[in-house]
């Protein structure tokens, strides 16, 4: 891993390679239903379309994520302890984390995420606006292989996910993630973990379907992305955003469709589209507390606290590897 020393904060380059879009992409386009890993979302663009996202008044996740850290630093605190390792996988705009800085006091935070560009503006006002921390910005795909090696072999860190980025894996991958979470740990590790709760569909709808359009964008990006980065020819005014909740899958499903006949070329290979053929983008899972519990225990975690805002919307579970 390369490491760069800058004056506010330490910087890791664990980034994945271009190739290794183009391979999913035509991997992904080989299957009966077409599909783009959601994580090439997370360009620079699609970084700032996401943030974006979480202001629009129909998506309800973040504000009220928010308003459940603010309300329960205090409780968190006392599961946490004192002077932590705190290790953000997905770290984004590290936004939600100065939400706990100031009550948790850290010795380290570790922002992780793919999105290079966010994650070093986002690490450095970190670094900037607490000046008692000490930061650790890891570039890298947190769904592949992840080594902390700056953290003490004796330390058990504290991990949080917020955000229910948790609901972008199926659920045995989500097992598998949360387990890998666990080992990162290890015994007595700790997570904080933001998870979007099943409710009623409009509002799940009208979530991934804000009149801004800003979602839409979001999801149109993808093509934008791969026309730049693997030398594809997707026209994007002849596909259109679709999200909506599978109430059997218990998921909003995302996915691109083709308005029209076309052929897509992507890397030099010919890629043949009907109407109403779709590339899905994106599953996000919604549960109940104890679907998620259940997920949790399966991976290797024991329940200590659960906080719901009043309106039943998302819930805050704080985690302990067995
Ligand atoms: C990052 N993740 C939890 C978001 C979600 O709600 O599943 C991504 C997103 N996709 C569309 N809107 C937001």
């Amino acid at each position: 891993m390369a490491k760069t020393a800058t004056a506010d904060y330490r910087f890791y380059n664990h980034s994945p390679e271009v190739d290794d879009f183009c391979r999913e992409v035509i991997d992904g386009f080989r299957q009966n239903q077409r599909c783009i890993p959601p994580k090439y979302f997370y360009d620079e663009e699609g970084a700032r379309l996401f943030e974006a996202i979480c202001q629009q008044p129909e998506y309800y996740p973040t504000r009220t994520e928010l308003s459940l850290l603010e309300k329960h630093a205090e409780d968190i605190r006392s599961h946490v302890g004192d002077g932590c390792y705190l290790v953000e996988p997905g770290s984004g705009s590290c936004e939600k984390v100065r939400l706990l800085l100031d009550t948790l006091r850290p010795e380290v935070y570790a922002p992780l995420d793919i999105s290079c560009e966010q994650l070093k503006s986002a690490a450095a006002a970190v670094a900037a606006d607490y000046p008692w921390l000490d930061v650790h910005a890891v570039c890298t795909d947190i769904t592949s292989e992840v080594s902390l090696d700056f953290i003490p072999d004796e330390t058990t860190p504290v991990m949080f996910y917020p955000g229910s980025s948790i609901g972008n894996f199926d659920p045995d991958d989500a097992v598998e993630f949360l387990a890998c979470l666990a080992q990162l740990t290890g015994s007595g590790g700790g997570l904080l973990i933001g998870v979007d709760r099943k409710k009623d569909h409009e509002t799940l709808h009208k979530a991934y379907n804000d009149a801004g359009g800003v979602t839409a964008a979001f999801n149109l990006n993808l093509l934008q992305r791969a026309n730049r980065e693997l030398d594809a020819d997707f026209n994007l005014d002849a596909f259109e955003h679709f999200a909506a909740y599978n109430s059997v899958a218990g998921r909003i499903e995302m996915h691109l469709i083709s308005t029209r006949k076309q052929t897509v070329h992507i890397d030099g290979q010919g890629f043949e589209f009907n109407t109403g053929d779709s590339i899905h983008t994106e599953n996000s899972y919604k549960y109940t507390d104890s679907e998620f519990q259940e997920i949790a225990q399966q991976a290797g975690f024991t329940l200590c606290d659960t906080w719901t805002d009043s309106d039943g919307l998302f819930s805050l579970f704080f985690l302990r590897v067995k």
